[in-house]
């Protein structure tokens, strides 16, 4: 493999501070029916080079989170508080002309369908080679020859000549290699993968998660990971966000959080989650209740009407109190950091076998 550096005189990475560094967001978007507070209070770090994996139920506010570190969001009806620096540049005050200039170039996302990325009516290396045009100012052949490098690098076999397809014309698979070829065409700093897996079968997964390892150990881009599966966090992240109903649940590295998780709706997430070498006929034991509308979330602890541990916390404190999170290891949960170790070894872990 060639190796793909950034031009000459890029400027040398910030020395300080995180890469990026989200502190107390706020994203809130005004309905018919009222307004969702989609995020609420969301601070965390990335450093350069590694991932972070963000975990959480459907409509937890992961891709929210996410679409708004890129800007990708309708202003009229929107509103973003709070701060998201990005290698020193502060986004949420950012001119569109910038953020435009950003994505694509700075930072990429990957999405779980690919349709959505890639256009019906241009082949795939057109599409692949309008950004590195675009961003870089190369040429038309230029452009052409490294989109072409790019599908080899994601494993396309034959890339000269697929180049020249349709979309359509390649397999899901495929197409996920393709948009990820994209993504990664102008060497991204920043990529967020949104479950970019999800719609693959296991084997073209397993196979596509290797892949975005490789490129991250040669292009050394930062990532965001968002899935519903924490096999896969264990996996592919350095560090790992637990989100509950827009706010941060649990964050630690993953080997900390996984072997010692400190959150109630993390320990349900485990105890709801298959493992591969237990009994396949065992019943999995799905989270007692649904998430909260965001329309009119539950006051204190958003997780508490769903878990089994307030009386031990007592005095009403879960429905009162909004449990803060600290820095660095932390939960939000007002249990003592002792009853979180004691109750996680005596009665959560025996049950996960
Ligand atoms: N444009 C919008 N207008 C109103 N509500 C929105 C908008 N976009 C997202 N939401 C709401 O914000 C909340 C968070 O959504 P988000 O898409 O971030 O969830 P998610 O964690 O990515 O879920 P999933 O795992 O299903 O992808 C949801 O309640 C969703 O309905
Ligand atoms: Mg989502």
């Amino acid at each position: 493999m060639t190796t793909l550096t950034k031009e000459a005189g890029a400027p040398v990475p910030a020395g300080e501070g995180a890469f990026l560094s989200v502190r107390d967001l706020h994203v809130s978007f005004r309905t018919e029916d009222g307004v969702v507070r989609a995020v609420d209070g969301l601070s965390f770090d990335l450093e350069r080079g590694s991932t972070l994996g963000i975990v959480g139920e459907s409509g937890s506010g992961k891709s929210v989170t996410n679409l708004t570190i890129l800007g990708l969001h309708n202003p009229m009806f929107t509103t973003v508080e709070g701060e998201i620096l990005l290698d020193g540049k502060e986004l949420t005050t950012a001119r569109e002309s910038e953020l435009e200039k950003l994505r694509g170039n700075k930072v990429a996302m990957i999405f779980q369908d690919p349709l959505t990325a890639l256009s019906p009516y241009y082949t795939v290396g057109r599409q692949i080679a309008e950004p590195y045009m675009k961003h870089m100012r190369a040429s038309k052949k230029a452009a052409w020859e490294r989109a072409v490098e790019m599908l080899g690098k994601v494993g396309i076999p034959n890339p000269r000549q697929r180049a020249k397809d349709y979309p359509h014309q390649f397999s899901g698979g495929m197409r996920q290699r393709a948009m990820i070829a994209m993504a990664l065409v102008c060497d991204p700093d920043l990529l967020i993968a949104d479950e970019p897996t999800t719609a693959l079968d296991v084997t073209v997964q397993a196979q596509i998660l290797d892949l975005l390892k490789d490129l991250q150990q040669e292009f050394g881009s930062a990532i965001i990971f968002i899935t519903h599966d924490l096999g896969v966090i264990a996996d592919m992240a350095d560090d790992i966000m637990v989100m509950y109903a827009g706010r941060a649940a649990e964050r630690g590295s993953v080997a900390e959080v996984l072997r010692a998780p400190q959150h109630p709706y993390t320990w349900g997430l485990l105890n709801s989650m298959p493992r591969l070498d237990s009994d396949p006929h065992a019943p999995l034991a799905p989270i007692p209740g649904t998430p909260p509308s965001l329309l009119r979330p539950p006051s204190g602890c958003r997780f508490h009407p769903r878990c089994t541990f307030q009386d031990r916390v007592g005095g009403n404190r879960c429905v009162n109190e909004v449990p803060l999170l600290g820095p660095d290891r932390s939960s939000a949960c007002h249990l003592t950091a002792e009853q979180k170790r004691t109750i996680f070894i005596e009665e959560i872990k025996p049950r996960l076998g």
